[in-house]
């Protein structure tokens, strides 16, 4: 347990670095090592499967195959986008319209504006109930920074524990615009696990369904998502689906699609 809490606060996550300058255009500096297999990063040029109502339903919850065709999942331009391991953004190069983040952030942070405005309302929801907003220290990823975090983890590690935390490129939600990743405005656990233990983590465990975001990679579940548990990685979803999903049960956004996991990249 100890040495995978080590990795896990190591690998920090999402890709982004551990210091301050999570958002820069620097490299991933980790500042401890691990003992990984080391393996050839693989092309990124897999074609994406195309979601289907048939797909074989995953483990737990209410599958719900209809709602796999009620979704635009495959545009990149679509707030309900599905990317995930076995789903890469198409086209690769996806760049999306981009707004600043208006809430408390760290310096140049870019969403959607659906994010944006939907960041303000549960910020300012937070602060209201604890007394913290929330602070955004990562959001829009080029597909040419993840690739830069994410080729930094595998030199560092190995590609096999670089997967576990960081998407490759072509497959971070981050490239969409519609993902965030947040520590309550304090500041406690920003990037670490024990930020799921902190107010401000369970505040957003709770309530950030209420505004169109779900926790994308809970706890346990790496075998549906594909990474370790990410309790500050918000995924904007909309509110109908966000609150589906919550009235359902549902712990993943593959499990409330009735789409295969993604374990892997196949
Ligand atoms: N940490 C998430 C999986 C990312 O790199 O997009
Ligand atoms: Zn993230």
């Amino acid at each position: 347990m100890m040495a995978l809490g080590v990795l896990v606060l190591v690998l920090t996550g999402c890709g982004e670095a551990a210091t301050p300058e999570a958002s820069s255009s620097s490299p991933a500096t980790p500042t401890a090592s691990a003992h990984v297999e080391l393996e050839t990063p693989t092309p990124m040029s897999t074609p994406a499967p195309t979601p289907t109502r048939t797909a074989a339903p995953t483990p737990s919850a209410t599958p719900t195959p209809e709602a796999a065709s009620a979704w635009d999942l495959t545009s990149a331009d679509s707030l309900q986008v599905l990317v995930n391991k076995r789903t890469p953004l198409q086209p690769a190069a996806y760049v999306p319209s981009l707004v600043a983040v208006s809430s408390a952030q760290e310096g140049g942070e870019l969403v959607r504006p659906e994010v944006d405005a939907a960041l303000a309302e549960l910020s300012a929801a937070m602060r209201a109930d604890i007394g913290e907003g929330t602070f955004v220290f990562s959001s829009y990823r080029s597909y040419d920074r993840q690739a830069q975090l994410y080729n930094g983890y595998v030199a560092q590690y190995g590609q096999a524990e670089a997967d576990t935390t960081s998407a490759r490129p072509g497959h971070s939600e981050h490239q969409t615009g519609l993902a965030v990743d947040v520590s309550g405005t304090g500041g406690a656990c920003r990037l670490d696990v024990c930020f799921g233990g902190t107010a401000a983590g369970r505040w957003i465990a709770e309530h950030a369904w209420q505004h169109g975001f779900i926790v994308r990679y809970p706890e346990g579940l790496e075998g549906i998502t594909g990474y370790e548990y990410e309790p500050w990685h918000l995924r904007f979803v909309g509110a109908e689906i966000s609150t589906a999903m919550h009235e359902q049960g549902a712990r993943t956004y593959e499990e409330f699609l009735g789409l295969p996991a993604a374990p892997d990249y196949g």
